[in-house]
């Protein structure tokens, strides 16, 4: 009888999923799947700038202590999320009325403090995050660009190696496989930081991706400039859309199919890298209902996940374990 335990069957990498603290009871039916379903958990927003120092120097451990501490008890994985990203720099960053350098000096603390708080519990961290746009492939031109310049993200890294010197960094994006322009802009990216001996272990796929796209072609194209460079490779924030052109308003059986095969499609890939490039897969998100997604694109009639609203497991779950 084969094991329907999504990390019971992925025996070289980490099986994640997206958690908000509140899930975590002792008892709750997502407590029960996770306990079972998964070896690493990242925090959906409350590891976030904006929620652990919402106002300058005043910290707001308690949420991201939980999550944290949740995972300990329980012998699963921690990747961190995220440390440096302009959409959850709190208002005090966003609007920093300082020096230049100052400015940057905040951002050091800030890194700091965190990954002084979590070493030796915290495996990972999304260091920088969506530091590239989508529209030409240039460094986006946040707050953090602004004040610490064109180099802020070598900066970041070097100031998260300062303080663990053990922690894996990560710099993570979305639409790496379908924005051909931005893929090469992220790999650009990453050559300076390898040329200049910064420290970066890994880059995250976000995968926030569609029933019928990326190809997998698409896919392994991408996948085989992050094992060239010898970096470990995460799909961090897996979801398939299923009517992003909201031509349908049930889910109906072709489209649970075609996620399925999606999702089938993205594990294989992934489980085909050398073992030494391999980290984990982490779902955004359990239940469909649960999913980012119907806000952010104000849509209802989306069921991204691999799991329906009744913690029921949906095609999508066995196309996840098809793809080893
Ligand atoms: C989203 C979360 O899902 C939401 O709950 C939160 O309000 C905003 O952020 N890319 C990322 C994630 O890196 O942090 C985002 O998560 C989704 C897009």
């Amino acid at each position: 009888e084969p094991t329907t335990s999504l990390k019971e069957a992925s025996t070289t990498f980490f099986v994640g999923m997206a958690v908000k603290a509140e899930q975590l009871t002792n008892g709750s039916k997502y407590d029960e799947i996770i306990k079972n379903e998964f070896s690493s958990i990242s925090a959906e927003y409350e590891m976030k700038m904006n929620i652990i120092e919402p106002t300058k120097g005043n910290y707001n451990w308690s949420k991201a202590d939980a999550i944290v501490d949740y995972a300990i008890a329980n012998g699963i994985n921690v990747h961190g999320h995220a440390l440096v990203w302009h959409e959850s720099a709190p208002d005090w960053l966003a609007n920093y009325t300082g020096t230049d350098a100052e400015f940057e000096q905040e951002v050091k603390n800030y890194i700091t403090a965190v990954l002084t708080r979590y070493k030796g519990k915290v495996a990972s961290w999304d260091v920088v995050n969506e530091a590239i746009n989508d529209s030409n492939g240039a460094l986006r031109n946040s707050i953090y660009r602004q004040k610490m310049g064109d180099n802020f993200v070598a900066k970041c890294f070097q100031f998260a190696r300062e303080a663990d010197p053990d922690v894996l960094l990560f710099y993570n994006d979305y639409a790496v496989t379908t924005n051909k322009t931005k893929q090469t802009a992220i790999f650009n990216l990453i050559d300076d930081l390898q040329a200049n001996n910064t420290p970066i272990d890994g880059v995250g796929f976000q995968m926030h991706i569609k029933y019928n796209s990326p190809s997998v072609d698409e896919i392994k194209t991408a996948v085989d400039k992050a094992v060239e460079r010898d970096l470990k490779l995460h799909f961090s924030e897996l979801d398939v859309r299923v009517n992003p052109n909201k031509d349908i308003t049930t889910f109906t059986t072709e489209r649970a199919i075609a996620q399925k095969n999606k999702v089938k499609e993205v594990v294989s890939v992934y489980n085909a890298i050398p073992l030494e490039n391999k980290y984990a897969i982490t779902v955004w998100g359990m239940k469909d209902d649960d999913s980012w997604i119907i806000n952010q694109y104000n849509n209802t009639n989306e069921w991204p996940l691999l799991y329906d609203s009744n913690f029921e497991i949906k095609k999508a779950h066995t196309g996840f374990l098809q793809g080893l």
